[in-house]
């Protein structure tokens, strides 16, 4: 679609959220950008207040633009939160927490705003997954749950969308250098020294850590999220960021489980 758009996009305080929100009021479209706090700081774009795992702030949320903007064009449903932790330590509420935000939430929003993008004939919905979600993660299980399931949603959804004139895709970076780091949130089993996990799960999310603190600048993933906005890509899902990550996740599908697994273990050093 040409010209200006509306596009709501959600989690736009930091990092990747913040760098499309930027990057698309640039090319000039109308950007709501979103965040759970009242005032997260001056944007050159306008501020919603909105809790993805609310539903009555997902209602308000879009209720409120839709008074002012008369439309949403464009959803990216960019809010997410990066959960650690050892599947077998995490309690049931924390991983319901990471669930709720990263597809509970984002179906919401597809929910909010689908009926308006229907009754128009045009739309776009961008998913943020991950390649965490294409490759389950050590002790990041319940994110990469998050992110597979994120995955499956926006792949049948486009489908069920499609003949009303709305294009929904997923883009799945690897590392980026965010605030991610300081944000992900830890299972509070896996971080008592009692856990029979503690141990590699502190070596592990640590390289995790120092890989997101070198990881690529999120103006890559915004560049991508634009392009799908402005239609100069079409297709259903992205994988962004740097080379090694994107090679690895690639090599899932072409070697056999086993030897994958192999590959994997070794480098995070975990017994096998
Ligand atoms: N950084 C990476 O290496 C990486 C890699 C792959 C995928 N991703 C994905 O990219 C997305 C953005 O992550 P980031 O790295 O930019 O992280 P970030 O800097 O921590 O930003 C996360 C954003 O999500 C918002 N958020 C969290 N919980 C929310 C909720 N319940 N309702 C509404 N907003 C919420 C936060 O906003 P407030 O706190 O202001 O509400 C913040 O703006 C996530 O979906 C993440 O999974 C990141």
């Amino acid at each position: 679609m040409a010209g200006s758009q509306v596009v709501l996009v959600t989690g736009a305080s930091s990092g990747i959220g913040r760098a499309t929100a930027d990057l698309l009021q640039a090319r000039g479209h109308r950007v709501i950008g979103t965040s759970r706090r009242a005032s997260p700081g001056a944007a050159p774009w306008t501020w919603a207040r909105l809790d993805v795992t609310d539903d009555a702030s997902v209602t308000a949320c879009v209720a409120g633009v839709l008074a002012s903007e008369g439309r949403i064009d464009v959803v990216v449903n960019n809010a997410g939160l990066v959960m650690a932790g050892a599947v077998e330590d995490t309690a049931i509420e924390e991983a319901r927490r990471s669930l709720e935000t990263n597809v509970l939430g984002a179906m919401r929003l597809a929910r909010a705003v689908l009926p308006g993008m229907r009754e128009r004939g045009s739309g776009t919905i961008v998913n943020m997954g991950s390649l965490a979600g294409r490759v389950g993660m050590p002790f990041q299980g319940i994110y990469s749950a998050s992110k597979f399931a994120l995955e499956g949603l926006t792949e049948a959804l486009a489908q069920e969308v499609a003949g009303f004139g709305i294009n929904v895709a997923l883009v799945a970076p690897g590392d980026t250098a965010t605030s991610v780091v300081d944000n992900r949130v830890r299972a509070v089993a896996s971080q008592d020294p009692a856990s029979p996990y503690a141990a590699a799960c502190a070596r592990i999310v640590a390289m995790y850590e120092a890989d997101e603190r070198a990881g690529a600048p999120a103006t890559g993933v915004a560049t991508l999220v634009a392009d799908l906005v402005e239609g100069r890509r079409r297709g259903p899902r992205y994988a962004v960021g740097p080379v090694g990550q994107r090679v690895m996740v690639a090599a899932r599908g072409m070697v056999p489980g086993g030897v994958f697994r192999w590959g994997m273990s070794r480098y995070f050093g975990l017994r096998r």
